[in-house]
């Protein structure tokens, strides 16, 4: 595995792939890499004949009192794990490398979508992950870039942007990895004490509660998604949870739609000083659609 630092020196990795026509797979992360991560190593690697993972923890998408300078930085560790998945370049350049010297008078910025659900407690957040995969995008220039689905609103987001902007890229979701007990891996399950760790899994359960609650009604013109995220939201908050929220959704996070098949369960809690965030599918099987 070969690691650049600089623009240049990727630039210089890469010229050779293009040149050879080979595709190019795209991880963008901020590091502290877990088993979630590696397996869109993986999956880069089925569908790419070069696969590229960045490990840049971007200053813009923290707010004010979040965690960026405590964020975990675990870069020799990291550097091993991708070696070991087959990663073939490591782009890891620093803030300055990204952002320059001057001040950034341009950004990127998804309108509606970054302005609900974490994008609600989060102001400028999405801004910030906007900004820094669209500038990863015009340096890596992949022909796939993965991210995982644990981020659903991120993930939709980035999936606009690469429409909206033209990145002939194509953008694709991989499943949540998740512990035996439900809990979906995350960089920031580091932060949970080891009494906030066991409390975890039950955001997992809560949505598996929700979902079945979906599935077992038959007569859907019945469903109310308001009320079942309500139900949602007690569940955490008897159990210490605060909640930010419990959301049912069309798969485009429009409003849910009592007449589709496929709704999104998302959440947002903290445990402690802990944010965790989790989502989950329910498909409504074809049998019960009507005719
Ligand atoms: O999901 C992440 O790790 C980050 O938000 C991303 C996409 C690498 C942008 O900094």
């Amino acid at each position: 595995m070969r690691t650049e630092v600089t623009i240049q020196g990727l630039h210089a990795a890469l010229t050779p792939v293009r040149a050879a026509r080979k595709s190019i797979g795209f991880v963008p992360t901020m590091g502290n890499l877990h088993e979630g991560h590696l397996k869109l190593v993986q999956e880069a690697n089925q569908r790419c004949d070069v696969v590229v993972v960045s490990i840049f923890v971007n200053p813009t998408q923290f707010g004010a009192g979040e965690d960026f300078s405590s964020y975990p930085r675990t870069f020799e560790v990291d550097s091993n794990l991708l070696a070991e998945v087959q990663c073939d370049i490591l782009f890891a350049p620093s803030v300055e490398e990204i952002y320059g010297s001057q001040p950034q008078q341009t950004t990127v910025q998804v309108n509606s979508l970054a302005n609900d659900l974490c994008g609600n407690s989060r102001p400028g957040h999405f801004t910030g992950v906007a900004t820094v995969v669209s500038k990863l995008f015009n340096i890596v220039q992949p022909n796939v870039a993965l991210l995982g689905e644990k981020d659903y609103q991120q993930l939709a987001i980035i999936r606009h942007l690469a429409r909206d902007l033209c990145f002939d890229i194509d953008v694709i979701g991989i499943p949540t990895v998740r512990a035996e007990n439900g809990l979906a891996l995350s960089s920031r399950n580091g932060y949970l004490s080891p009494d906030e760790l066991a409390l975890a899994p039950a955001i997992y359960a809560t949505m598996q509660q929700i979902q079945q609650q979906i599935l077992t009604t038959v007569d859907h013109s019945k469903l109310n998604f308001a009320d079942l995220a309500k139900q949602g939201r007690k569940t955490l908050e008897a159990q210490k949870f605060v909640v930010d929220y419990v959301e049912i959704r069309n798969p485009d996070l429009s409003l849910a739609d009592q007449e589709g098949s496929k709704w999104v369960i998302l959440v947002a809690a903290k445990i402690g000083k802990t944010r965790l965030i989790d989502n989950l599918t329910v498909i409504r099987p074809a049998e019960t659609l009507d005719s």
